[in-house]
C-alpha cells in the first residue's frame, strides 16, 4: 500500500537528490497546499531523569543549570501574547513527572479553556495515569520518538528504558485516543544505512500521523561530544522518503537543521516534505539553560519561522495542527480547491 523505501535512496546527492526532494515537495503539495502548520514550542522544564547519551540534558550532566517555567508566566504568554500565526502550542520538558504535574497539566486546562490552540507535548514516557490526565486536561498530540530502530543501538546510547518498551508507549498512546508523532536520530556515531533504512519501515508499521527525522547533533557534556555529525543530507532524504511513503504524514523541518547546515538546513528541510515549523516561545532566561545539543541555539522566532516560509513559496496554514489531525480531510479538500 506505502511506497517503503530502498537503500541507495538514502544516499542521493546532485540532481538525483533534487529529484528525491521535488517529488516528496510534490506530494506534500498535493495533500496540503502550500500551507505550513506553525506551532510554538516552549521548554516548560530541563529537568531529567533520564540519561540519554545524545542529549545534553542527560540526568548526568552536572553542568547544567536545572530549571522549571512558573505556570503564570506561560500561562499569560500563551493567552495574551502568542504571536498571530501560531495554531499549536507544543509543551516540551526533559523527563520529569513533577512538571508535568505541576505545569504542563494546569497549562493545558488553562490554555483548554482560555484560547482555541490545538495542544501538543512531548514529556517523555510517562505512566499512563499521567497520559490520561493530560489527555483530559485537553490536550491531543502526544510526540515520543523511538530515536531509533536498532534495539542494540537504542541500549547503547541509554535511551529511555528500550525499545520495544518505547514501542509499547507509543501503540498505547495511540490506542488510548491520543494523534502520535514519532521520529529517530540519524546519524548517531555507527549507524549503517542499513539501519537508517529500518528506522523508516518501523516508522510505517507504527499507528503514527507525523514523523521526524532529526540530524545527530554531537552534543556539549554528553558521552558523544566528540562524535562526527555530518548527516544533514541523509537526515534531508529521510524526510523525502518519509513523505512518499505516507504522504498524508505530518512532518516537522527540525531546528536542528540549522544547526547540521547553517544557513540554509531549514529551507531545505521545507523543500523535501516538511510541513511544520516551530517557532521557540521559551523565555529567554529559562532558554539558554534547555540544551539538547548545546549553548549556542539556533533560536527559531517568529521571523525566522515566516522568512523561511516565504523564502521557500509556503505559507502558514490557518488551520491547526491538532484540528488536522482531527479531520484529516478537511485540509486536502482544502489543498485540492487552493
Ligand atoms: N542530536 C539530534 N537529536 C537529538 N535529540 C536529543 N539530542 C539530540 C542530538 N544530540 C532529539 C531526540 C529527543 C528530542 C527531544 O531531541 O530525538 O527525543
Amino acid at each position: 500500500m506505502w511506497n517503503l523505501p530502498t537503500g541507495d535512496q538514502l544516499s542521493a546527492r546532485d540532481a538525483e537528490q533534487n529529484l528525491l526532494h521535488e517529488r516528496a515537495a510534490a506530494a506534500t503539495r498535493e495533500v496540503f497546499g502550500n500551507r505550513v502548520f506553525v506551532r510554538a514550542v516552549v521548554e516548560i522544564s530541563n529537568y531529567c531523569r533520564e540519561n540519554c547519551h545524545y542529549c545534553g540534558m542527560r540526568r548526568d550532566n552536572r553542568a547544567l543549570e536545572r530549571y522549571r517555567a512558573r505556570f503564570e508566566e506561560i500561562a499569560e504568554l500563551l493567552i495574551h501574547h502568542r504571536p498571530e500565526s501560531v495554531t499549536d502550542i507544543n509543551l516540551q520538558a526533559g523527563e520529569d513527572p513533577i512538571a508535568v504535574r505541576e505545569i504542563a497539566i494546569p497549562l493545558i486546562r488553562t490554555l483548554r479553556r482560555e484560547t482555541r490552540l490545538g495542544l501538543s507535548v512531548c514529556l517523555g514516557t510517562l505512566d499512563h495515569q499521567l497520559y490520561s490526565e493530560l489527555l483530559a486536561a485537553g490536550a491531543s498530540v502526544y510526540i515520543l520518538k523511538f530515536e531509533t530502530a536498532d534495539a542494540a543501538a537504542y541500549n547503547r546510547c541509554e535511551a529511555p528504558g528500550n525499545l520495544e518498551e518505547r514501542l509499547r508507549h507509543i501503540r498505547h498512546l495511540a490506542a488510548t485516543g491520543w494523534n502520535v508523532s514519532s521520529g529517530f536520530i540519524c546519524g548517531l556515531p555507527g549507524q549503517t544505512d542499513e539501519q537508517l533504512l529500518e528506522n523508516l519501515h518501523l516508522a510505517a508499521r507504527l499507528p503514527l500521523q507525523g514523523v521526524s527525522a532529526s540530524p545527530f547533533i554531537a552534543g556539549e557534556q554528553t558521552p558523544l561530544a566528540d562524535a562526527v555529525c555530518d548527516a544533514a543530507d541523509k537526515t534531508l532524504n529521510c524526510m523525502a522518503l518519509l513523505r512518499l511513503t505516507k504522504p498524508s504524514w505530518v512532518i516537522p523541518a527540525v531546528s536542528a537543521l540549522n544547526l547540521a547546515q547553517p544557513g540554509d538546513g531549514y529551507a531545505r528541510g521545507l523543500r523535501a516534505g516538511a510541513n511544520l515549523v516551530t517557532m521557540n516561545l521559551t523565555p529567554r532566561p529559562l532558554r539558554q539553560n534547555y540544551v539538547l545539543y548545546k549553548r549556542g541555539r539556533f533560536i527559531m522566532d517568529e521571523g525566522r519561522v515566516l522568512d523561511s516560509l516565504a523564502q521557500t513559496g509556503l505559507e502558514p496554514s490557518t488551520q491547526s495542527l491538532a484540528g488536522y489531525y482531527q479531520a484529516p480531510t478537511a485540509c486536502a479538500s482544502l489543498a485540492l480547491t487552493a
